[in-house]
């Protein structure tokens, strides 16, 4: 089983300052294509978040355009602090239809060999992330219905600090996180939490288990430990997840075109 994760993708309508200045909307365009080129094709995507820039109805309907040519690869989306939960799930029915009318869009996808349990940690309207308590008594509960079958847990805000201070910014970091890795302690078949937000690579362990975040397929944000950290173009890439044999195998892919150095 191979899962493609995008993140971070901030499509604007045409005039946003993000489309202006970081091309989110083309970005996405060449990570789309850099997918379709991939052979084997990934049975699945996970988007992580911040799939819009303002959370309006129009932007989600030109990100479900440039995702098109991926149209019959099943998606399952979560929201960022840029998303709209009503309209996220207006744009992706399977989603809604997996979510409910609950008031999160947290829900799990029991299609596969490896479970996936996407958890939502939108504080609406600010740009934090919380785990309140319905969430995680809902993780507790979600994952000891099938504590034997091996999960990889989505959310958009890692559940770490990530030493970059413009993200750990006291209010900043994510509500809860504690709670959470109690959580993860006690369900061993967590294999993996993948996330969003950062727009950088990153790697932690949290209640025993590998946390990742993807960078985004638009702009980065610089290595900045202290200070702020600006925007910059380093290479947009996306990640592969490959479940084989029991064992899940991470890979990043940078989007782009690289000159091959030992050609005939
Ligand atoms: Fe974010």
């Amino acid at each position: 089983m191979l899962i493609a994760q995008l993140t971070d993708l901030h499509i604007g309508p045409p005039e946003d300052k993000v489309e202006r200045l970081y091309g989110t909307s083309e970005a996405l365009g060449r990570a789309v294509g850099h997918l379709v080129a991939l052979a084997p094709r990934p049975d699945c995507l996970i988007l992580t978040g911040d799939l819009v820039e303002r959370g309006s109805a129009v932007e989600y309907g030109r990100l479900r355009q440039l995702l098109a040519p991926l149209a019959a690869i099943p998606t399952y989306a979560i929201p960022g602090n840029h998303d709209h939960r009503a309209n996220l799930k207006t744009a992706f029915p399977e989603v809604a239809a997996r979510a409910g009318a609950g008031p999160f869009v947290c829900y799990a996808v029991d299609d596969w060999e490896l479970r996936l349990i996407a958890l939502d940690t939108q504080v609406p309207g600010e740009d934090r992330g919380a785990l309140c308590p319905e969430r995680l008594a809902w993780l507790d509960r979600t994952l000891a219905a099938r504590p034997r079958t091996p999960t990889v847990v989505l959310m958009h805000h890692p559940p770490f600090r990530t030493g970059i201070a413009m993200f750990d910014a006291p209010g900043l970091t994510l509500e809860g996180a504690a709670v959470f890795a109690r959580i993860l302690a006690r369900h061993p078949q967590v294999e993996r939490v993948v996330c969003g937000h950062v727009h950088r690579p990153i790697a932690a362990r949290i209640g025993g288990v590998p946390a990742s975040v993807a960078p985004s397929t638009a702009h980065q944000y610089q290595l900045a430990f202290e200070g702020r950290a600006y925007a910059v173009a380093e290479p947009p890439s996306l990640d592969l997840h490959l479940w084989r044999n029991g064992t899940l195998i991470s890979h990043r892919s940078y989007i782009g075109a690289f000159p091959v150095l030992n050609a005939p």
